[in-house]
């Protein structure tokens, strides 16, 4: 497989390497500590085209490929993961799910906001009862002519309270199980509409993630995204995609504590020389080293799938299982290997360590890309 890049990737790869070096990179400790979401931060990506970077130019977006997103995620997720999971929701997610199946007057009305970056979007899937076990909404969406009723409650919904526009999966015709369930496009001001507390985390401490309440909702007709009973394959299909956006966020972390390790290993002296000449940390990079480039592989084939119209649905589950665990395993030996400054917040791996295990849950635990895996496999 050819992973030659372009000028143009090799341009959006350095702007977006520039972009997180001098505007993410100052302050990145104190909003983690804090738990400050990054407006300021969200506004410049906006202006740059990080939020709407594979949209069509006519909808307001930078009309790239996959190959240019994931390069921009591993980039912007070196520095500030908490970052790179809102372009990743608003990118892969609102903006691809709603340029591939919405209609002309939806597109025109929210995506051409969204991907721009004046408005921010979420992506409202996981319920308290719902969320490996996707198929099981609780949420109701009651047909009353039209409009639909929209009762329940989501959970961990990054974004939550940021954002403007809320793209919400939810159960029509209990009787048909998944076959009966839409997704709708919410907007945030209308009646019934709560956002409850903010979560605190382990992790993405600046991303703000928050459980919805919906108290009868009146969602207008035309604010159903495709057929009626389409919304569970509208879920899936646009989490394919997004999982390649996540095997990049986590590829980017692994890469940002790798990078930080080696030139740690490089300036700390103990035993009369430089770490890196001791064995064992020269191991620990060389198979950190290793593994990052076997996930750089895998994130760069599914994005390379996706942009020439193949299937998607293996490759991304394999880039997320693998790349998240890379991210995991690394960021732990960056940890070690920067010994008790590791421990403390100034070095920044602590929060890379932290930041990189939700890449092994959201958006499909490792286990639940294991069932995508191993059922592709068997039935080839
Ligand atoms: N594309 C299209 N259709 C798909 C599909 C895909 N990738 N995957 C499944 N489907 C379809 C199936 O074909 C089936 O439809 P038919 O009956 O018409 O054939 C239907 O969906 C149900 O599929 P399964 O029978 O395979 O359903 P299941 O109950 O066994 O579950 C699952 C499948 C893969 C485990 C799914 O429930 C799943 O992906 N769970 C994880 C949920 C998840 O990823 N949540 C993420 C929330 S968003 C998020 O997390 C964002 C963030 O943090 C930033
Ligand atoms: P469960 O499904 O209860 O799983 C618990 C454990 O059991 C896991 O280890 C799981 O892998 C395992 N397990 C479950 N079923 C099986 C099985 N069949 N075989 C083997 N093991 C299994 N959701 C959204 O919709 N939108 C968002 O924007 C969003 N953002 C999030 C942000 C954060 C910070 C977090 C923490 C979560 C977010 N989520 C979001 C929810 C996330 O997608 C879910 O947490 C995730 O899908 C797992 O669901 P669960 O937490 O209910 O775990």
């Amino acid at each position: 497989m050819d992973f030659k890049l372009t000028e143009e990737h090799l341009m959006i790869r350095d702007a977006a390497r520039d972009f997180a070096r001098n505007e993410l990179l100052p302050g990145v400790i104190e909003r983690d500590e804090k738990q400050e979401f990054p407006t300021e931060q969200v506004k410049r990506m906006g202006e740059l085209g990080f939020l709407g970077m594979m949209v069509d130019p006519q909808y307001g977006g930078g009309g790239m490929d996959t190959v240019a997103y994931v390069l921009a995620m591993e980039e912007i997720s070196k520095i500030d993961a908490s970052c790179s999971v809102i372009v990743s929701v608003n990118n892969s997610l609102v903006c691809w799910g709603l340029e591939t199946y919405g209609n002309e007057e939806q597109k025109q009305k929210y995506l051409t906001k969204l991907a721009t970056g004046e408005s921010i979007g979420a992506f409202c899937l996981s319920e308290p009862e719902a969320g490996s076990d996707a198929t099981s909404q609780r949420t109701t969406a009651i047909d009353m002519g039209d409009h639909y009723v929209l009762n329940g409650t989501k959970n961990w919904i990054t974004n939550g309270s940021s954002a403007d526009y809320y793209l919400v999966i939810a159960q029509t015709h209990k009787e048909k199980k998944h076959k009966g369930i839409n997704a709708f496009i919410v907007e945030k001001n209308w009646e019934g509409f709560e956002i409850g507390p903010k979560e605190q985390k382990l992790g993405i401490r600046g991303s703000d993630t928050h459980s919805l309440i919906f108290n009868d909702v009146k969602v207008p007709k035309e604010n159903r995204i495709g057929e009626d009973g389409f919304g569970f394959k509208f879920a899936m299909k646009t989490l394919s995609g997004g999982r390649i956006g996540i095997a990049a966020q986590a590829l980017g972390i692994a890469a940002g504590a790798y990078e930080l390790a080696l030139k740690y290993s490089k300036e700390r002296k103990a035993f009369g020389t430089e770490i890196c000449n001791h064995q064992a940390i020269a191991f620990k990079l060389a198979d950190m080293h290793t593994q990052i480039e076997a996930a750089r592989h895998l994130v760069m084939k599914a994005a390379k799938d996706k942009d020439n119209h193949e299937n998607y649905d293996l490759s991304g589950a394999m880039a997320k299982l693998y790349a998240s665990k890379v991210a995991m395993d690394t960021a732990i030996e960056a940890v070690q290997i920067h010994g008790g400054n590791g421990y403390v917040k100034e070095y920044h791996v602590e929060r890379l360590m932290r930041d990189a295990k939700i890449t092994q849950i959201y958006e499909g635990t490792s286990e639940i890309q294991k069932i995508v895996i191993s059922r592709a496999i068997l039935k080839d």
